[in-house]
């Protein structure tokens, strides 16, 4: 039998009240399956830890990190302690730069059992893939000068191999679905990188015609994410950009807490990050009421890309029935615990 080592990095927040609860239910899953088995290794990396060592993680914890199939992350950032430009760039942002998780997969679609904020009847399945390399999330820029004359500036880096890669990984991703891609711009207001951005995914999307493609300026996508979320299907986008978007795909599947994310490395030199959408969520840790879906659905992308379809599909047939059948935490208006829905979802699963 396969045994996978995962290392597990519960995080801040509802990250610690969530991810090691998660655990025995993809260990029951794999029980059920018969073909794999989970080494879970628990890796306390947070903002606890930086109070106490002074960094975010060991200096070797990449290395540690690099000799796993995947990684599953809760969420990180503690900000009344520890200021999010060390926590973030010092835990998340370091593994995924170094690790070359250069894409970032961000599903949403209409769920039964959650009342959506959108108009009743305007379903949405679609997938945002996020270049999670580049863009907007440049080190390079500065602060200058003092008082009123201060100024910030961060310049936005977009490469042609990068912006290549996500529109054509939004091209495979659209074969298998609807056939469709948008890349979101703004090219009309930015006037060095977006053009690029457009001229290199036009040229991607000459490549094959089986696609429709289009090109949308963000705001404009923004606004019709709202109006008419039905006709998207692949939607490609930079950093910044896709880290907005995907918030939205959250809120108009009724919560944030319910989205879940893969950080891909597609090269095969580094594992795989699996963490959803949200972050700690500082407001509600410890009251037992934070979603559990968004990390279960998330897992659900880590079976899948490790190649355990079935169980992958077995899991979000668990969580789809589980919202069905009314058994939700309070940010999507129900009553249940963390706890209750995360053994909701192991019953459904069946034995
Ligand atoms: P957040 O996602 O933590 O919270 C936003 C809102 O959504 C809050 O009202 C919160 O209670 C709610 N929410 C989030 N997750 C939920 C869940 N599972 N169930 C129910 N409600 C949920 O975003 P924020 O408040 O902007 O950030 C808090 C901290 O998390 C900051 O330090 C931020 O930098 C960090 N953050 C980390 C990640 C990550 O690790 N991937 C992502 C986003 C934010
Ligand atoms: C996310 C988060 C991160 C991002 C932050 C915490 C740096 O918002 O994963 O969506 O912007 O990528
Ligand atoms: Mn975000």
């Amino acid at each position: 039998m396969d045994s996978l080592k995962i290392a597990v990095l519960p995080g801040d927040g509802v990250g610690e009240d969530i991810v090691p609860d998660v655990l025995p239910v993809l260990d029951r899953l794999a029980e059920i399956h018969g073909s794999v088995k989970f080494d879970w290794r628990r890796y306390d990396w947070n903002c606890r830890y930086y109070l106490e060592h002074g960094e975010m993680m060991p200096a070797d914890g990449l290395d540690q990190l690099s000799d796993h199939d995947a990684i599953f992350l809760g969420a990180v950032g503690d900000p009344a302690r520890v200021p999010d430009h060390i926590s973030l760039w010092g835990l998340l942002i370091k593994i995924r730069r170094e690790f070359e998780q250069v894409l970032n997969i961000r599903p949403a679609k209409s769920l039964k059992g959650i009342r959506s904020p959108l108009q009743d009847g305007n379903s949405f399945d679609f997938v945002v893939v996020r270049e999670n390399s580049e863009g907007e999330y440049s080190q390079i820029g500065g602060r200058l000068g003092t008082g009123a004359d201060e100024i910030a500036v961060q310049n936005a880096v977009f490469t042609r191999k990068a912006i290549e890669r996500a529109v054509r990984y939004a091209y495979q991703l659209a074969a298998s679905r609807a056939k469709k891609v948008t890349a979101a711009t703004k090219s009309n207001g930015i006037i060095h990188t977006m053009p690029f951005w457009d001229e290199i995914s036009q040229q991607v999307a000459q490549e094959d015609e089986s696609i429709t493609f289009d090109l949308q300026h963000i705001d404009a996508l923004a606004a019709n994410f709202i109006t008419k979320p039905h006709t998207y299907d692949v939607v490609v986008a930079s950093n910044l950009f896709g880290d907005i978007l995907t918030d939205m795909g959250a809120a108009m599947m009724g919560s944030i807490g319910v989205a879940p994310a893969a950080n891909l490395n597609v090269n095969g030199k580094w594992p795989s990050m699996f963490e959803p959408v949200h972050g700690s969520a500082p407001d509600i840790v410890g009251k037992g009421i934070a979603n559990p879906m968004g990390q279960l659905w998330t897992a659900k992308m880590m079976l899948e890309h490790l190649g355990y379809e079935d169980m992958g599909e077995h899991l979000l047939g668990a969580i789809e029935a589980v919202l069905a059948d009314g058994v939700k935490t309070p940010d999507i208006g129900g009553t249940a615990t963390t706890g209750e829905v995360i053994a909701a979802v192991n019953a459904e699963i069946g034995s």
